[in-house]
């Protein structure tokens, strides 16, 4: 079966700076919150441009509730995102103790849709955390603008989009706070749990580094209620060798993307749009089609991991539904599930292995 992603395969792309880095922590005897966590949040910070701080942290859904927990924003305080997401998303919001609140997301490119953002606001809310999905910017200077008309935080939820730009600008540096998820499958992915934020504060950056150890300062007193939610040496150790490669990685994601979008440009299926300002992610590649659930079954009995990002919108989660405001109103996300469809993409992905892909998916129509 040909998976629609494969950490494995990174890992053997790299196999022998990995084995290097790992050695080296295991040698060096300290494991958690040390010289490597120090040097990948240096470095991480200024892969996304000058005067940006990082804290690397357990996951990408503590990065989340992490951001949220900074802004002194809790118990009572709506955060407008979409429900087209993973769940993470609304965990780590609830996590923080704020109140999710979901927007529906543009038809086109799949991200939050500002109008709908624009039609949620109401007393309560308090941030807007656009996710960019699939790798894909979500519409940052709309988003920005609507944001500072209402006096609002933004917190960018950039785990599927490490190393994605709009008009040359990474995400993650328009907000002040942005949350990325280090898990192994991301574009950006370790060899276990592990996430980072980035912050323009540096004030921020040290409120966080101290949530993240039980709200100690200095002496360890805590001054805060806070987490444990720490990154590892040896995460951060393989994330740095990752972060090298991540450029030239997300390049043979973009050209992956293309040599499918050419060969099924006459199918009867949508395919994921890139703006020519923007460089996409590409973490996942979805398609839309009316006989989605026939392609899912077809594509898997000739071994190839097609897969659903997600099966269900949040809002159709058991956990979820009818709990979370505006989550009665999300018609073009309703849409989008009956028909999304997620296909083998990345960087190590052979030659053989996407004309299988394509071959497949040419023979179902
Ligand atoms: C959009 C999004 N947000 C947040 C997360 C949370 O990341 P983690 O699994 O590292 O907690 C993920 C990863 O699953 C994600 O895809």
């Amino acid at each position: 079966m040909i998976p629609f992603s494969d950490p494995s395969a990174s890992y053997k792309a790299h196999k022998i700076e990995v084995d290097e880095a790992i050695q080296r922590v295991l040698d060096s005897g300290w494991y958690v919150l040390g010289k490597e966590v120090n040097a990948f949040e240096e470095e991480f910070a200024s892969f996304h441009g000058e005067n940006l701080h990082s804290v690397g942290v357990a996951n990408g859904t503590d990065a989340i509730a992490l951001c949220l927990r900074s802004l002194e924003l809790g118990h009572g305080d709506e955060v407008i995102t979409a429900s087209h997401t993973a769940v993470a998303t609304i965990a780590g919001i609830e996590q923080a103790g704020c109140t999710p609140v979901f927007a529906d997301i543009d038809p086109v490119f799949r991200c939050i849709n500002p109008q709908s953002i624009e039609d949620r606001i109401g007393p309560k809310t308090r941030a807007i955390m656009p996710v960019h999905i699939y790798g894909q910017p979500a519409e940052m200077c709309k988003i920005m603008k609507i944001a500072k008309a209402h006096n609002l935080e933004v917190i960018e939820d950039c785990s599927q989009a490490h190393g994605a730009e709009i008009n040359g600008q990474k995400v993650g540096t328009f907000a002040n706070l942005s949350a990325f998820s280090c898990y192994p499958t991301k574009n950006l992915g370790g060899t276990g749990d592990g996430g980072v934020i980035l912050c323009r504060s540096f004030k921020l950056a040290e409120k966080i580094k101290s949530l993240q150890q039980y709200g100690w300062n200095e002496y360890r007193e805590s001054i805060s209620t806070g987490y444990n939610s720490r990154l590892d040496e040896l995460q951060a150790a393989i994330l740095r060798i990752k972060l090298k490669h991540l450029c030239n990685d997300n390049e043979k994601r973009r050209l992956i993307a293309q040599r499918y979008n050419h060969d099924f440009k006459n199918l009867p299926i949508t395919l994921p749009t890139q703006k020519t300002n923007e460089l996409h992610a590409m973490h996942l590649y979805v398609i839309q089609c009316e006989k989605r659930n026939e392609l899912l079954k077809h594509l898997r009995s000739k071994g190839v991991g097609a897969s659903l990002h997600y099966p269900l919108a949040v809002h159709q989660h058991a956990a979820y539904t009818n709990r979370i405001r505006g989550g009665d109103d999300l018609p073009v996300t309703e849409q989008f599930y009956q028909k999304n469809l997620t296909l083998p993409m990345f960087p190590e992905l052979t030659d053989y292995c996407i004309e299988k892909v394509i071959s497949n998916v040419q023979k179902f129509f």
